[in-house]
Parts: C-alpha cells; sequence; structure tokens
C-alpha cells in the first residue's frame, strides 16, 4: 500500500501520511534579524547554521528521516560486543534478507564504503565511468589518483523534463568510452540509484540490464551506490510498466543481483547511521576484509555504535515497505507540482530525497561565479527560517589545475526526509518560496572568503557581494509586517 492507492472524493491529489507522530521535536521560527546574524556566523553556508534558528531543517535526508517505533526498540536489546556480537548476525541477516547479499562489511558511513573501494581499487591513472558523480565518490576516487566519466544522456541535464528515468546510463558513450580506453584502466563502473546530484533521478531496471551487458561483455565489475535504492525501487514500480505489480522487496533483489559490489549509506538507506558494503562474490569480500578494521573497526561492528546496528537491520527491512518508502516520493511530487503551478522553475520530473529549485532560472541575474544556487540557499533561509542544501558549483570541486568547474545545473536542495514533515509545513515551504520568486531581483550573489580544498561546501564560509541581505529583509517586512 502506498499513497497513491488512496483517492480523494475531492479529486484533489493529497499526499496522505500513512502513519502517525509519535514522538514530537520542538521547533524555532527566529524573527529575521537573528536569522541574518545567524548567516553572517555560518559564512553564509547553510552547513554553518544551527539547529536553535533553523525552522524546517531541509538540509538533507541523511541521518534525519523518522526512525519507526520497531527501530526503536530493536535498539534497546543491542548486544554490545567487540567481536561476534548478535545485533551483527541480526544485520548480517537483514543484508541477505533485503539486499540478497551473502558477504557484508560494516563502514560508518557512505563515504566509508567509498574510502574503502577506492584503497582497494583504484590507482593512479584509474577511469571510472559512473552515471553521475556524488561529491564524496568523486573526491575518494581523485583523492588515490582516478578519474571519473559521467555517462548520462542528454535529456538528464535539462531541468524540465518527463523523462521518467534521468538516471539511466547512456549505454551507447559507455560502449564507446570502454572501446575507446580499454578495460584495463576501468576497475569498475559505477551506478548511482537515484542520481543525487542532478535532482535525485533514477535509472530503470531495463537500463541497468544493458549496464550489466557490456559489462559482462568486457569483464568489467559494476558497484552499486544504493544509498537511495528503497526510493529508486519505488520510482521503477511508479514508472517502468514492467514492474508495476511487483513488489518492492522483489525490485530491490533485482536490482541489486545486477551489480557485483552494492554498498550504501545507512544513513540514507536504513534510516539510521552506519552504512556498509556487501557482494555475493567471496573474491571480493577477500579483497576488501584487510581494509574495515584498519579504517572503520572491527569486522562484527565497522565503526558503527551497536545500537545503531540494530536500527539499521530494522530499517532494511522497512525499505521494503511501500508505506515507509512511498511518503517522502509522494510529499516531493506534491512539492514540487504545486510549485511549477506557482511558476517555480523545479527539476522535473520529481524525483526523490528533495525538491530541487531552479537557480539557473530564479537567479538568472547572478553569474555562476557568483553562486546562485548557494546565494538562493541564504536568501530562502533568511525570508522563511527553512534550511536547504546548495547543490551548484560551490558543491562542485575545482580542476587539478585550481580552476572553477562550474556545475551542470544550479540547484537549491530542499530534503523532504522520511515521515518528518507535514503537509501544512510544505504549505509553508511552498508560500515563501513563491514570495521569494517575486522577489529573486533582490537576491544578490556570493563570494568566498575561506575555501578549503576538499569538499569546499561544507566547511567554506562566504560573504554576499552587496547588502542585498539588508534590502531583502526591509522588503519581507514591507510585506509581511511583523509575522516571522
Ligand atoms: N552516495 C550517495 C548517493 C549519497 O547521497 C551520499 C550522501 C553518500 C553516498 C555518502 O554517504 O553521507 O553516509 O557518507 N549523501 C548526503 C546528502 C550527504 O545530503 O545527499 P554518507
Amino acid at each position: 500500500m502506498s499513497n497513491s492507492h488512496v483517492k480523494f472524493y475531492s479529486g484533489e491529489n493529497i499526499p496522505l501520511e500513512l502513519h502517525k507522530t509519535r514522538i514530537v521535536q520542538k521547533l524555532n521560527l527566529v524573527p529575521i534579524e537573528r536569522r541574518l546574524e545567524a548567516l553572517h556566523e555560518g559564512g553564509f553556508n547553510t552547513f554553518g547554521l544551527k539547529t536553535t534558528d533553523i525552522f524546517l531543517d531541509m538540509l538533507t535526508d541523511s541521518g534525519t528521516n523518522a526512525m519507526s517505533d520497531d527501530q526503536l526498540a530493536a535498539m534497546m536489546r543491542a548486544d554490545d560486543a567487540y567481536a561476534g556480537s548478535q545485533s551483527f548476525i541480526r544485520l548480517q541477516k537483514a543484508v541477505k534478507d533485503v539486499l540478497n547479499a551473502q558477504y557484508f562489511l560494516p563502514a560508518h558511513q557512505g563515504r566509508a564504503a567509498e574510502n574503502i573501494l577506492a584503497c582497494a581499487y583504484v590507482r593512479k591513472g584509474s577511469l571510472i565511468p559512473m552515471n553521475y558523480h556524488f561529491t564524496t565518490a568523486l573526491a575518494h576516487i581523485t583523492e588515490k589518483g582516478g578519474q571519473i566519466v559521467e555517462l548520462l544522456y542528454p535529456e538528464a541535464y535539462k531541468i524540465k523534463s518527463v523523462h521518467p528515468f534521468k538516471g539511466n546510463m547512456n549505454l551507447e558513450a559507455l560502449e564507446a568510452y570502454i572501446q575507446r580506453h580499454g578495460k584495463e584502466r576501468i576497475p569498475y563502473i559505477r551506478m548511482e540509484a537515484s542520481t543525487n546530484l542532478i535532482g535525485g533521478q533514477p535509472f530503470s531496471i531495463e537500463n541497468f540490464r544493458a549496464v550489466r551487458a557490456i559489462a559482462n561483455k568486457h569483464g568489467l565489475r559494476i558497484v552499486l551506490d544504493a544509498s537511495l535504492l528503497g526510493e529508486n525501487a519505488y520510482l521503477v514500480k511508479q514508472r517502468e510498466e514492467e514492474f508495476k505489480n511487483t513488489p518492492l522487496a522483489d525490485i530491490i533483489k533485482i536490482m541489486t543481483g545486477l551489480a557485483d559490489i552494492i554498498y550504501f549509506s545507512a544513513r540514507k538507506l536504513s534510516s539510521s547511521r552506519g552504512g556498509g558494503i556487501c557482494t555475493n562474490d567471496e573474491s571480493i569480500y577477500k579483497e576488501l576484509e584487510a581494509l574495515v578494521p584498519l579504517y572503520e573497526g572491527f569486522l562484527t561492528y565497522g565503526g558503527i555504535s551497536i545500537r545503531e546496528i540494530e536500527a539499521m537491520a530494522v530499517g532494511l527491512y522497512e525499505t521494503q515497505d511501500e508505506t515507509v518508502i512511498s511518503q517522502s516520493p509522494a510529499f516531493i511530487e506534491y512539492l514540487v507540482n504545486e510549485a511549477e503551478k506557482r511558476g517555480i522553475s523545479m527539476v522535473t520530473p520529481p524525483g526523490v530525497l528533495g525538491a530541487h529549485v531552479n537557480a539557473m532560472e530564479i537567479c538568472s541575474h547572478i553569474p555562476q561565479s557568483q553562486y546562485p544556487a548557494g546565494s538562493l540557499g541564504a536568501a530562502f533561509f533568511l525570508i522563511s527560517g527553512v534550511r536547504g542544501m546548495e547543490r551548484g558549483s560551490i558543491s562542485n570541486q575545482r580542476d587539478e589545475y585550481g580552476n572553477e568547474t562550474f556545475a551542470d545545473m544550479e540547484l537549491l536542495r530542499l530534503a523532504v526526509p522520511r515521515r518528518v514533515f507535514t503537509l501544512s509545513q510544505i504549505m509553508y515551504v511552498l508560500d515563501r518560496l513563491t514570495w521569494l520568486k517575486d522577489n529573486r531581483e533582490l537576491i544578490g550573489g556570493l563570494k568566498f572568503v575561506y575555501e578549503p580544498p576538499v569538499l569546499r561546501f561544507f566547511m567554506g564560509r562566504l560573504l554576499p557581494v552587496s547588502d542585498w541581505p539588508e534590502k531583502l529583509m526591509a522588503k519581507f517586512h514591507e510585506d509581511f509586517g511583523d509575522s516571522l
């Protein structure tokens, strides 16, 4: 059962919640003057804000999905042993039952799994074809001297599209790339389920099967980033004719069955903490095994707290449950469609993880060198208290010569973690976003005042290029009076 199975008499398309809330957290909606101060303190980077100043935290779904009663209950029975804990055995079983993989290596989160894979397989000169990069995956590969190539179809780069699977690998380009460079330099092909940085866009099983066929032909391995696999599988069920009656649990297994190595951030996949790598290939397991005690922790905890291991096991089973997995995509679809109706340019079709606002259009007057998506994120926090995440050029890293590499898309991501926000909160987001769109010319650019060399979007500090935040605040007061 998912929300799409419940129709309203009124004909309205309302994403009905299929859960109830029993533990709540008080939120803070502070005055706009305080929000401006908070922006200065945080270096005009939404990563620098503190939750005491934030109303709706739409930074990410990572570690912020609501947990279930069953997860919390399981955490109480954690078997804290350095080695051989029963909690780990339960997790191993969950990995086998849900992802259909026999061997499992725990890691403290997704990027730790990426580090282990990069240590094991990436060398100077390695080439890794992928549908699209994720920030941390790219950073680990380049740190080891490897290079990535992104092979999406041109449709994927169009903000507005009706293509159901913009995360599909460009098969012709993949074949040509392997032919050109030879398989020796390619340690693996990486497929990211629900391609994060282009707006949480899924790939189809038809496409994945074709990638498998190409990999088989050349004797190459496939690594599946399964961090957002549950939602990708849900959209396969919604959008791929062949699977419309297939249970989510089976779709997930079909997808993992097409990869040689599966890794994930459990912060996303199972609404917990942690991460891991799994495979059915014993030789792969042996290649990776020694790296876990070296970088993470012993093989039966991998740097994850045992309580979280229990939550992860239960959370993995819950990724098979459509009432759990459909909620976030259904709310995102509602938010995207309603925003579009109000004339706000969004990435379409709606994807997973969050709604993605097209900053290139709203801030078309801001050059990429002044970071339109970062500027929009700061402006939106100022006028609403809603924290989103820049997914544009600030999130890109400079090239090997230190030049800016401007992003293909300048997006403000408004994450909708699983079962966290209510529909009236989504209405508030829409309301303030519409106001900002109507006052878009008041938004100005940003410049770096501190730029770390790696993953600069996390710790970087910026300043507005003019006094535009003050002007935006004045207009807010003019239109909203003393409203928060
Ligand atoms: N792969 C994907 C597709 C991700 O979205 C993330 C994290 C990771 C790997 C890394 O996992 O954070 O556990 O180390 N995405 C978060 C986000 C940070 O906000 O999109 P991690």
